[in-house]
């Protein structure tokens, strides 16, 4: 209790001396309940101790012969106060909470809307204009923003502790998170649902810009000028870095250098050669020929990747020698 106390307050002590606005009111009207209950059971905890103290003492059995002669029953308006001043402050909790999460359940009507795919482990960000990026995405500030969310394959949960919003991504259904940025930052996500081995790593960064910056993001092109290996190399990093190494090391999955051309044997019994088809098979359905020693773990990323980024992962893998 002592430490939950101290590091509570010092928490609070941390908010109340922070310059910088809060990030969102949702966050700012949470924070000020958080504080309210960590208030509120503070000082009941400080009563209750007070008073078991003071009535061990001032009660206590002074000798054999007192033994069995407290005749008092009950009584009736101190049990009410008792009960009554709890039930209140409950009462209290509940409605703030409940308003709370009637704000945080309704995106306003002119949200921007950007889809999200979880899958592991990575996060895929799908704007409008059809714009995909991996594990980092931008968005305006003081403009609400609705994350349509939904998974390919397990149990995701989308957080962004500092804005006090967390979401489960679920498969078959989406889900929603909204938010209004009141200022420019960088934001850390977490994934933070147990979804397997790369758990930990399933991470994406928020950026909050101005209108007119996230407005040139969104018109540019990653990809103007690469060459199709450097734009694989792009796509690889984030996406497939959990599972995959550049090496011959292994991680989840198999390193991948000097996997062109190699012999690679399946858990059907069956062999062949590695050359594009094989590749464009097992990054769009790898459990179709499952490595003989690797988990049938990988989820597939048909339709999460554009045909240039495949065809760009292609040419990268075959650098890797
Ligand atoms: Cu996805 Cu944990």
């Amino acid at each position: 209790m002592i430490p939950l106390l101290f590091f509570s307050l010092k928490g609070y002590a941390q908010t109340s001396t922070e310059k910088l606005p809060p990030v969102t009111d949702y966050a700012e009207k949470l924070d000020t309940l958080y504080h309210f209950l960590v208030g509120i059971s503070v000082v009941s905890c400080i009563l209750v101790i007070v008073a078991f103290a003071y009535f061990s003492i001032r009660y206590r059995r002074k000798s054999e012969k007192e033994q069995g002669s407290a005749k008092v029953s009950h009584n009736t308006l101190l049990e009410f106060i008792w009960s009554f001043i709890p039930l209140v402050i409950f009462a209290v909790a509940f409605v703030w909470g409940w308003i709370l999460y009637y704000d945080f359940k309704r995106p306003p009507e002119n949200s921007l809307e950007i889809h999200v795919y979880g899958q592991m482990w990575n996060w895929t960000f799908v704007y409008k204009n059809g714009k995909k990026t991996t594990n980092e995405f931008y968005v305006p500030s003081h403009k609400p923003v609705k994350l349509i969310m939904t998974s390919k394959d397990v149990l995701h949960s989308f957080f962004i502790p500092t804005f006090r919003i967390k979401q489960d991504v679920v498969p078959g259904i989406y889900t929603s998170l909204w938010f209004k940025a009141n200022r420019k930052g960088k934001f850390q996500v977490f994934c933070t649902e147990f979804c397997g081995t790369g758990h930990a790593n399933m991470l994406a960064r928020m950026h909050v810009v101005s209108l007119k910056e996230w407005e040139d993001w969104l018109a540019h092109d990653p990809y103007k000028g690469l060459s199709l290996a450097e734009i694989g190399k792009k796509a690889f990093q984030g996406r497939c870095t959990v599972c995959h190494t550049t090496t011959k090391e292994k991680r989840i999955g198999p390193g991948l250098s000097g996997l062109m051309g190699a012999k690679r044997e399946f858990t059907n019994g069956k062999s062949l050669m590695v050359d594009e088809n094989y590749l464009r098979e097992s990054i769009l359905n790898p459990s179709e020929k499952i490595v003989v020693g690797f988990p049938n773990q990988m989820t597939p990323f048909a339709g999460t990747l554009s045909e240039e980024e495949l065809s760009g992962l292609i040419e990268y893998i075959k650098t890797l020698k």
